[in-house]
């Protein structure tokens, strides 16, 4: 089947601390913007048919001179005050497309690779949505009052979730509308939006690298693993 890929990056970056250097998926890391990364990564793919990517209306520019040749072919729309609308959006500028399935990924996340985005794309057999995911290591503690821990919460079967997640597109976009006319707009994954409009979403493993760059120390972090490793 045709599969497109919906790439969010319409968000402001806020928890990274602005510092006057701008939105996270515009940073440098090992030398390049994290976005161009991400880009490189759903380009390279030969399943990959169609692009779309959400920016903010104030990023043109900054995505313009991050994605250079790269943004070529890519259909750049702007994003929506949340993720989720952000989502809508990119989705519907897919709809001429003629896509059987759509992967929807944060631009936080450049470490996504091939390997991840095959076991997405297996996973949509039957049907389903298909959710990368990885076991939770931590042990969970419920916050209190004052601080004070009140439980913990068992973490069998407990997973956290990652992107690229992959849906059929006509029951992912359906599920976006739907949820859009009833006026829900705290979804904060494409899964449980699927999950509410009754479409299965299935398992599949994540990656350990596929790290999302949420606080300035994770940027930190990945700049300083790109070194290690020569980049
Ligand atoms: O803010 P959050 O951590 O949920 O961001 C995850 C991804 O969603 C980021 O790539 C961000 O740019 C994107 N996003 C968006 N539109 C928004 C908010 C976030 O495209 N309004």
């Amino acid at each position: 089947g045709r599969i497109g890929v919906v790439i969010v990056a319409a968000g402001r970056g806020e928890r990274a601390g602005q510092s006057g250097e701008g939105p996270k998926q515009y940073r440098r890391i090992g030398g390049e913007p994290v976005i161009r990364r991400t880009l490189r990564a759903f380009r390279d793919h030969p399943a990959v048919s169609d692009i779309a990517v959400a920016i903010h209306p104030d990023d043109s520019e900054l995505f313009r001179d991050a994605a250079g040749e790269l943004a070529s072919g890519v259909i750049v729309v702007h994003g929506g005050a949340t993720r989720q609308a952000s989502t809508r959006l990119a989705l519907l500028s897919l709809v001429e497309r003629g896509l059987d399935a759509a992967l929807i990924h944060d631009a936080v996340r450049p470490f996504v690779d091939a390997s991840l985005i095959d076991r997405v794309v297996d996973g949509l057999a039957d049907g389903c949505g298909s959710l990368p995911a990885m076991p939770v290591s931590d042990t969970l503690k419920k916050g209190g009052m004052s601080g004070i821990v009140a439980g913990t919460v068992p973490r069998a079967g407990l997973f956290a979730a990652q992107t690229p997640q992959g849906f059929p597109f006509a029951a992912i976009l359906d599920a976006h509308e739907r949820a859009f006319s009833a006026g829900r707009s705290d979804f904060t994954d494409d899964a449980a939006i699927a999950e509410w409009a009754d479409i299965p979403v299935r398992l599949v493993e994540g990656s350990a690298d596929n790290v999302k760059l949420t606080w300035a120390r994770e940027i930190e972090m990945a700049n300083a693993r790109l070194s290690a490793a020569g980049f």
